[in-house]
This record gives C-alpha cells, sequence and structure tokens, in this order.
C-alpha cells in the first residue's frame, strides 16, 4: 500500500516554528508506523529525530500523536491507522526536535510519588509472601511502562503541567495497595496535594489512550477513595 506520512517537524535551533512535512512509501498493511519512519530516517531524510528501542511495546519510547490520539508507533499497523498519517510529538511537554519530547517534567512527577518499595522491617529468610487476592489489588499498574500516552492526552495537564498526572498516580497505585509496603500513608499524603488526584476532573483520555490497557482513570479513582478513607 502507498502511504502518505505527514510529520511534524521542529529543530529549535533553525526553526522559528513546528512546520509540516510529506513523505510518501511503499508498506505492508502488518507494517508498523515505526517501520515506516525507521525508513525515512535511514534511507530518505537522516534529519529526522524520534526515540524508539525494544520495537515490541515494552520500553515505552516511541509514543507519539498519531492521527491525533496518543499510541505508540511501534504497535501501530497501517492496517489500522490508514494510509494518510499525521505525525506530531506528545502535547503538553517541551519539544527538543521533531518527535522527541524533554520528559523530564513528566518523570519529576513520577519520581516525587516514590514509586519505590518502601518497608524497614528487617528482611525475612525468603521472600516477603503475598495472597494472591492481595496481589490482584495493583496487578494492573505493574504493567505501566512509563510511555506518557496519558499524561500527555490529559486537558488537565495540558492546562497545568503542576498537576502529577495520572501516569505518576498509576505508579503510586502500584505500591499504595502493595500489602507488603509501609510508605502508602506517605505518597496518600503526597497525591492530596491540591495538584495531586483532585486535579483529575475523570476525563478518561488517560484511560483511551493507554498502550498496556491499564485502567488508569479507576486506578485514580481507587486512590482518591483511599485518600478519603485515610480522612487526609
Ligand atoms: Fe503509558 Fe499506560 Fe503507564 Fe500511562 S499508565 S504511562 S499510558 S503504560
Ligand atoms: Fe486526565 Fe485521565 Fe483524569 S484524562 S482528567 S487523568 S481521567
Ligand atoms: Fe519500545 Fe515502542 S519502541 S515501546
Amino acid at each position: 500500500m502507498q502511504v502518505t506520512l505527514k510529520i511534524q517537524r521542529f529543530n529549535p535551533e533553525k526553526d522559528s516554528a513546528p512546520y509540516w512535512k510529506e513523505y510518501s512509501l511503499d508498506m505492508h498493511p502488518n507494517d508498523r508506523v515505526l517501520d515506516a519512519l525507521l525508513y525515512i530516517k535511514n534511507h530518505i531524510d537522516g534529519t529526522l529525530t524520534m526515540r524508539s528501542s525494544c520495537a515490541h511495546g515494552i520500553c515505552g519510547s516511541d509514543a507519539m500523536r498519531i492521527n491525533g490520539v496518543n499510541q505508540l508507533a511501534c504497535k501501530s499497523l497501517f492496517s489500522k491507522v490508514g494510509n494518510n498519517v499525521t505525525i506530531e510529538p506528545i502535547a503538553g511537554l517541551p519539544v527538543i526536535k521533531d518527535l522527541v519530547v524533554d520528559m523530564e517534567p513528566f518523570m519529576e512527577h513520577y519520581r516525587s510519588v516514590l514509586p519505590f518499595f518502601i518497608n524497614d522491617d528487617p528482611a525475612p529468610e525468603k521472600e516477603r509472601l503475598q495472597s494472591e487476592e492481595d496481589r490482584l489489588k495493583f496487578e494492573e499498574s505493574t504493567k505501566c511502562i512509563l510511555c506518557a500516552c496519558c499524561t500527555t492526552s490529559c486537558p488537565t495537564f495540558w492546562a497545568t503541567d503542576a498537576y502529577v498526572g495520572p501516569a505518576a498516580i498509576v505508579q503510586a497505585h502500584r505500591f499504595i495497595f502493595d500489602s507488603r509496603d509501609q510508605g502508602s500513608q506517605q505518597r496518600l499524603e503526597i497525591l492530596a496535594d491540591p495538584d495531586g488526584v483532585w486535579r483529575c476532573r475523570t476525563i478518561f483520555n488517560c484511560t483511551n489512550a493507554c498502550p498496556r490497557e491499564i485502567k488508569v482513570t479507576e486506578a485514580i479513582a481507587e486512590v482518591k477513595k483511599e485518600i478519603l478513607f485515610s480522612k487526609l
């Protein structure tokens, strides 16, 4: 199939504003948008800049706006996206060049929720055991690959980047509901901040954008409920 990719280009060292550039190439319906981008980069225009690594939906590095929807380029088949495809960087983060954004503001929010296991008890001889039922409470949030598709599709985050964002809340959820962790109270206090979970207006873009099919809005609602129960 003949495809046309209309890609937003921007080199802040040279360009005063972003502009569109079109590339036409022959692809198979089962090729991914990432295949086309790599072909352009390697054979047509070496100046095109994007991130990618695993090419299999695991590293989360190639999130971009494809036909107006945040997706991973390595999981977007031409049979699904069609043959006229617009590609832009994810929104709400500063563009470094072309499709590469500065992930630091996103990572800062991620770090702010203490996304690591906290338990000061002496380590047991073997592993810290947990029932299957307890494990299921945070099963979904362990699937997050920090791709930022959710946070950068959230209108609340576009309006104020002080909002911690859905990805950070999902990461906090992973530990808040882990029966072996002792840092839940600290995380709930952090997320009870005006720029924490209460900034979420239940818009659901995050859930629709998640390539791991995590029920992001539901996870946020669970954290909100936990804060209310904790009377913070
Ligand atoms: Fe990506 Fe989903 Fe994690 Fe958000 S919750 S960062 S969309 S994997
Ligand atoms: Fe934003 Fe998702 Fe809430 S899109 S407002 S974080 S439900
Ligand atoms: Fe790793 Fe797409 S390149 S998720």
